[in-house]
């Protein structure tokens, strides 16, 4: 079973090898190519002569590569990956499956969005640096309290929940926003769905956990920067899409927002996983957003814990192992789905569904 990998670092080496070790898989004979480069039409083609191909955020799976990559004998496209934004649904359909990692640790992501928050909020980037200095000085570290604050969550899947568990716990009032809102989390934490106006609006810090669609890309634009409070924190570890970062720039440049903490950024596969430090940044929109000191950007790794890695490697190892073997699949993504509404729970409610629809 041969497994083409992309854009892969290290540490995917280590998780995938040290997974394929796992008794789970003892039967079956995987064979690894890891590739450094991201996918994309010109590098299709190293994929040839592998059955599947294990791809990652950034991997541009347009119609061009996904044509190459059927040209090539490819039958399975394995994201390590829970969003599937990057991959064109509609061309890969009837060419190659597509399956995906749905949830690999939430908790990281939500860890890290709380992480961001709190670095940003109590100026502790500022303060490691200036300690490092030498430079014991306190003016302009001052935070606020997040408790008796307000904090908007949007988008409470999985990730979204977990933060907004995270936040209550440091006393915020919850204020949440989803197409299908679960009333029973709101109860549980004494949160309350709301208007995403009012969310804009009377939020301290919003948090944004939902995954990019057509329908809400640029969601965070000048119009709704300018709903927000002054004292908003802007936080995303969903997907760079969901805000237009020209407009997030003039709003921080103006004051209009606190500040912003950032995992993703709509132009991230020209750098994030990269080393650019000797190189000057030609992207003058990112140059601009390093550049404010009330802006935390970490280059996609809220997914980054010990957990995750090797969650993603079992699960994207068992969806190969169930095509393979002809199981039902449980984590496949089909443009079907997509279509009638269930672009986030096509693979967690339809289980085997797509599979078994899928007859080509
Ligand atoms: P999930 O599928 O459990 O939850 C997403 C929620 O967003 C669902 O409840 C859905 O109904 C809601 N939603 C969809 N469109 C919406 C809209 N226009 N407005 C409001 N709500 C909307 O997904 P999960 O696991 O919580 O992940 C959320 C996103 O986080 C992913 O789509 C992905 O883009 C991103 N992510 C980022 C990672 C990172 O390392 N930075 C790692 C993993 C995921």
């Amino acid at each position: 079973m041969r497994i083409a990998f992309f854009d892969t670092k290290p540490y995917d080496r280590n998780y995938f090898e040290a997974g394929a070790r796992q008794e789970e898989f003892s039967d079956m004979r995987f064979e690894f190519s890891f590739f450094e480069s991201k996918l994309n039409p010109a590098t299709a083609a190293l994929a040839k002569g592998h059955e599947v191909v294990c791809a990652f955020v950034n991997d541009k799976l347009d119609a061009k590569t996904i044509e190459a990559l059927s040209a090539g004998g490819v039958k399975l496209i394995a994201l390590r990956c829970a969003g599937y934004n990057n991959v064109d649904l509609q061309a890969v359909w009837g060419k190659i499956h597509v399956v995906r990692v749905p949830a690999y640790s939430p908790h990281a992501v939500a860890e890290h969005a709380a992480a961001l928050l709190q670095t940003l909020n109590r100026r502790i980037h500022t303060a490691y640096n200036r300690t490092r200095d030498g430079n014991f000085t306190l003016t302009g570290l001052v935070g606020r309290d997040l408790y008796g604050k307000t904090a908007g969550i949007i988008g409470t899947g999985k990730i979204g929940k977990i933060l907004a568990t995270i936040l209550h716990g440091f006393g915020m009032k919850i204020l949440l926003d989803d197409l299908y809102p679960d009333q029973a989390f709101a109860q549980s934490i004494g949160g309350e769905y709301v208007s995403r106006e009012r969310l804009y609006a009377e939020s301290d810090v919003i948090s944004l956990h939902c995954p990019l669609t057509p329908e809400n890309k640029y969601m965070i634009n000048a119009e709704t920067l300018k709903l927000m409070k002054k004292s908003a924190i802007v936080i995303n570890t969903g997907r760079g899409g969901l805000i237009d970062t020209k407009a997030l720039v003039d709003a921080l440049k103006n004051g209009k927002i606190r500040g912003a903490g950032l995992d993703v950024y709509e132009e991230e596969d020209q750098y994030f996983f990269e080393d650019k430090s000797m190189e000057p940044i030609r992207d003058d929109v990112l140059a601009r957003l390093i550049q404010f000191p009330n802006v935390l950007l970490t280059s996609h790794q809220a997914f980054l814990t010990e957990e995750a890695l090797g969650e993603i490697a079992r699960v994207s190892l068992d969806n190969v192992r169930r095509w393979k073997k002809g199981e039902p699949q449980i984590n496949e993504i089909c443009y079907r789905c997509v279509d009638a509404g269930k672009a986030s729970s096509c693979a967690k409610t339809t289980e085997g569904r797509c599979w078994a629809e899928s007859k080509h």
